[in-house]
């Protein structure tokens, strides 16, 4: 009832009650008071989170307890950031050393002009996003290419023009079970094996993986170096581990360890920071309002920052994959909503395409503003980027209402007025920092992966396993043996579409 009560209010009415200061940390401020909560329900929230336990979780987190209940697993990803002690973390901080020890050494010792990345999901996005924030600062002399899908197009052109004797092909698989990623990497090293043999390619190969058992059946005796990814360090957060060697090796240890270091400053925050002043735990708790007590089915990342236009697409996996779950760890069923849609684009780009439909569209979608400038090289444009975002928000909120367009335009068409008037009542939350460096990326994702944490705890559901991924891969498996009439399917519309296909021409 409360959030009912709130939802008929105006956003500029409880903004303007609520504290102007944004919450910060590690060099980002956030701004929330664009939403339908007040002090009442801050406090409500607060003591839901208390009763959620949600401190002890942060410290079971960062002492390497189990936090992945149905694996039986820590969450140790901070432990790449963060040197801690304990076996498990002392191995985790010592797997990223050794992958940038590695990358230094093929710096220093080989001719590499070219460096193809081969994953999927976490073991693409991360390295993918790093690549493309900072391709302004890439090595001129390595082009750094990737391969996800298993449409050979991708591999083709991630192939295309490169020089076999002076390429490095990296395989990054955590489970080295992914059907895409060993497709990917046959074709690769079939590719390699043309120009240069059996015995010269494993040294133009290099693979990540936490299953060293099936790497070394996928090597057949072949003598390719191999990098560990801990089991303790889940898919999705693995963008801070040898995963990333790729982007050791085209950007230098440096760019990487500012990566890390910011990551390691916005630990240290949430280690530390109590709740009411903890950025992690506040945007849980605001995330866990607007989705289950508003009803918000989506948020909508607007990243006003071109080195950030691929932050949503890695939020999508982070956040949708650890909490897009309806089950407990005890096999009960939750009976709320819990991680919503998450959708989102590049600002101010967004705004000549789906602005419309967050403006006068016919559903509410809380708006998360991320303004970043790329580069402080020129004011008039980061003046007119952060003129769009702020502009954007304070629509969406406000609104344009008919008396406003009628006493602006009097001769305005009734009929046209009326299709003028931005309902505003857009919740957003204004996140910024003076410049996108890779300290303050690292920060950024590091406060995501918390957040998404404590909203799956608050929630109720493990963060840290992906079941839901599991039973399409097998189906497509049984598909694999119809399509190539080893069997037939049982359902009637693939059965079609499989004799259909079969006639495309
Ligand atoms: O199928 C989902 C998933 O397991 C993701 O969680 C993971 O990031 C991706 O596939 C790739 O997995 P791997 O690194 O084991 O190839």
């Amino acid at each position: 009832e409360l959030a009912v009560s709130l939802k008929h209010q105006s956003l500029s009415h409880l903004a303007a009650e609520a504290g102007t200061d944004p919450i910060e940390a590690a060099g980002w401020a956030v701004d929330i008071r664009r939403h339908y909560i007040n002090a009442e329900t801050t406090e409500r929230l607060c003591e839901y989170a208390d009763s959620a336990a949600l401190e002890a979780a942060r410290d079971a987190l960062f002492s390497g307890q189990v936090v992945n209940p149905s694996e039986h697993r820590p969450a140790l990803h901070w432990a790449l950031r963060t040197q801690a002690s304990g076996h498990d973390a002392e191995q985790v901080f010592r797997s990223v050393q050794q992958a940038l020890s590695m990358a230094d050494q093929i710096r220093r010792d080989r001719d590499i002009k070219s460096v193809v990345h081969i994953g999927i999901g976490g073991s693409d996005f991360g390295p993918r996003l790093l690549a493309d924030a900072f391709s302004d600062q890439q090595d001129p002399g390595l082009q750094l290419r990737f391969c996800a899908n298993v449409d050979p197009l991708d591999l083709n052109l991630a192939l295309a023009g490169l020089d076999p004797r002076t390429t490095l092909i990296i395989g990054i698989s955590k489970s080295f079970g992914t059907e895409e990623t060993l497709y990917n990497l046959r074709r690769a090293r079939a590719w390699l094996e043309a120009s240069l043999g059996p015995q010269q390619t494993p040294h133009h190969m290099l693979l990540v993986t936490a299953n060293r058992q099936r790497a070394e059946n996928w090597l057949n005796g072949a003598d390719i170096a191999t990098l560990d990814l801990p089991e303790s360090v889940g898919g999705r957060y693995s963008i801070w581990s040898a995963a990333s060697v790729a982007i050791m090796l085209a950007f230098g240890p440096d760019l990487f360890k500012a990566f890390l270091n910011g990551a390691a400053e916005m630990d240290q925050h949430v280690r530390t920071a109590p709740l009411r002043t903890n950025l992690a735990m506040r945007l849980a708790l605001l995330d866990v309002w607007n989705t289950s007590l508003m009803g918000f089915g989506a948020r909508a990342v607007l990243a006003y920052s071109r080195r950030l236009r691929m932050l949503p697409t890695y939020l999508q996996q982070l956040e949708m994959e650890s909490n897009g779950k309806s089950v407990r760890p005890d096999g009960t069923r939750l009976d709320t909503d819990t991680t919503p849609l998450l959708w989102g684009g590049e600002g101010s780009i967004g705004q000549h395409s789906y602005h419309q439909w967050l403006h006068q569209g016919t559903q509410i979608v809380p708006a998360e503003f991320i303004l970043a400038p790329g580069a402080r090289s020129d004011a008039e444009g980061v003046e007119a980027l952060s003129a769009h975002a702020l502009a954007q928000a304070e629509v969406l909120a406000n609104g344009r209402s008919l008396a406003q367009i009628r006493a602006e335009e009097p001769d305005l068409p009734a009929e046209i007025a009326a299709q003028k008037v931005h309902p505003g009542g857009r919740p957003s939350t204004f996140i910024y920092t003076s410049a996108l460096t890779p300290q303050r990326l690292g920060a950024l994702l590091a406060l995501y992966e918390h957040r998404t944490y404590f909203a799956g705890k608050l929630w109720g559901i493990n963060s840290f396993d992906q079941w839901g991924v599991e039973q399409g891969k097998t189906m497509a498996g049984q598909i694999r043996s119809a399509l190539q009439g080893k069997a037939v399917s049982a359902d009637p519309v693939t059965r079609d579409l499989i004799s259909r296909l079969g006639r495309s021409d």
